[in-house]
């Protein structure tokens, strides 16, 4: 299922001794030579020292500088800046991408990563970094001939003051590296490999590692619910939609669940209300909320998190077809509300109207949605920060939080009254689309009618879930956003 492209572990280790083609080290700004480095310092004749006296390297972030080695030890340094120490974790974990990013297209196939001082968490951040920068989406891809290949990178070797000290943090980090290049890969794969039935099968393969329950629903079962919004949306589709529950109780028994819902568009068309054929291509990426939820769930399942999580995924594709939905058409959700189809390419709050509805039965604790749901979210934020919603301030103080920690900033927008007006129906309850004025708000505020009975935080994701450039740690295309704001969130709520 997920092979990890990389396996990183801990080692106790004088850097100067090491026989490893690439030593990289984060180093942060104002720029100093760490203690660990002054014999490898001195093994180059003081050529680190000189750089950083010369100001050829700075240490800000994301700034990189590739040293040749000495006849003995490391055969190449590569300084990486971390910047000023506002976020520390977050820093690393930037840079350990980057430094992997380079170990890969140089071809090296393993590197020693040096944190100087590395505390529990900075070893966290680097495992989960690292495994970031070394992920890569090959599967597709007809090898080169052998004499041609670059030794892809195998393993990554974290320099630790004690190996048994940082045990826990490297599972924790590899943990959630994994869910993040599960994520990854799931938004990667087309839309004809990446299908309902495909992500229903990751689900079981995720509950058979880690030991959760997982329940898939089909088009039946969906009809005997009355979902009438989900089912809308599936109609034009041949291939079954899938509903996925994933249960890890590791938590007290009856103690309530936290709920992970996400929106699983395995390609999203437009329907009949169709997408431009220009980057249409990118809506095999619709399915990144619920990607997310997989990924969350396998590294809470790997971590075995004292607390109970359910996630729950809404899977299909919106296709045009005589048998489709249509712009007029009047559609009953589960929880009984009329909607009155305006647009058929505002899909995902459909299928998310009657998730949210089905969570009320866990009784949750909290539910937190997470959809590539507006185009005006990647308008307003673009591929920095995801779009907040939530009528308890307190949960979505607490998400904030939790994505600040990991590197995944969020951004709050206002769910007020006053926006209600523009999603009012004449026909039936409430309209799926309040036109392109405000148009994350409104999409938010129509979930909310459907989120009842619980606190609830709404993550617009369609920005920062995947990017049509590279940014500076990872390269175009998935993020692995938001698997790192789930598995914070929820460790938030184990201690
Ligand atoms: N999946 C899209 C949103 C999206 C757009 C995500 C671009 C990522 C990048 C969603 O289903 C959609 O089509 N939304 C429409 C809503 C509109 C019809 C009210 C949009 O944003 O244009
Ligand atoms: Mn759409
Ligand atoms: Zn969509």
């Amino acid at each position: 299922m997920s092979r990890p492209a990389v396996t990183v572990s801990v080692r106790r280790a004088d850097p100067a001794k090491l026989d490893t083609p690439l030593l990289a080290v984060a180093v942060g700004s104002p720029a100093a030579l760490p203690v660990e480095l002054k014999a490898v310092d001195k093994a180059l004749d003081g050529a680190l020292a000189r750089t950083l006296d010369r100001k050829d390297f700075r240490g800000e972030r994301d700034e990189t500088l590739h040293l040749t080695g000495g006849a003995r030890g490391p055969a190449r340094v590569l300084l990486v800046g971390t910047g000023k120490a506002t976020a520390p974790g977050v820093g690393i974990k930037r840079a350990a991408s980057i430094a992997a990013r380079y170990a890969q297209r140089a071809g090296v196939g393993e590197m020693t990563w040096l944190v100087p001082g590395a505390d529990g968490a900075a070893v966290e951040h680097s495992a989960t970094g690292l495994m970031a920068g070394a992920w890569e989406y090959r599967d597709l891809k007809t090898p080169p001939p052998a004499d041609e290949r670059r030794a892809p990178l195998r393993a990554a070797t974290i320099l630790v003051p004690d190996e048994r000290q940082a045990a826990d943090a490297l599972a924790a980090g590899t943990a959630i590296g994994e869910g993040h290049s599960l994520a990854r890969r799931l938004a990667m794969m087309p839309g004809n490999l990446c299908t309902p039935e495909f992500l229903a099968d990751t689900a079981r393969e995720i509950g058979t590692q880690h030991k959760l329950t997982v329940t898939v629903l089909g088009r039946p079962e969906l009809e005997a619910r009355k979902m009438g919004a989900f089912l809308a949306v599936a109609q034009g589709t041949a291939q079954d939609p899938k509903l996925v529950v994933l249960e890890h109780r590791g938590g007290k028994r009856g103690a309530k669940p936290i709920v992970l819902v996400g929106k699983g568009l395995c390609f999203d068309t437009g329907g009949i209300s169709i997408k431009p054929a220009e980057k249409m291509e990118y809506m095999k990426f619709d399915m990144c909320g619920a990607a997310g939820v997989l990924g969350a769930m396998d590294a809470i399942g790997r971590m075995k998190l004292p607390v109970n999580v359910v996630g729950i995924i809404g899977a299909t594709t919106n296709m045009p077809s005589g048998d489709a939905y249509k712009p007029g058409d009047v559609v009953q959700a589960a929880s009984g509300k009329f909607i009155e189809i305006i647009n058929t390419d505002a899909e995902g709050r459909l299928v998310l109207a009657d998730l949210l509805h089905f969570a009320k039965q866990y009784e949750p604790a909290a539910v937190i949605d997470a959809a590539t749901l507006t185009g005006a979210c990647v308008i307003a934020l673009g591929n920095t920060a995801s779009g907040v919603f939530g009528s308890d301030d307190a949960l979505v103080a607490e998400v904030l939080a939790a994505g600040q920690r990991v590197g995944e900033p969020g951004w709050q927008l206002p769910l007020w009254d006053d926006y209600k007006e523009l999603i009012k129906s004449d026909t039936g309850d409430i309209k799926n689309t309040g036109g392109r004025a405000a148009g994350s708000i409104t999409a938010a505020l129509f979930l909310k009618e459907f989120a009842d009975g619980y606190p609830w935080v709404h993550m617009d994701i369609a920005g920062t879930a995947y990017s049509e450039t590279d940014l500076a740690a990872i390269p175009r295309g998935p993020t692995g956003v938001p698997v790192g704001t789930f598995v914070e969130f929820v460790r938030g709520r184990a201690s």
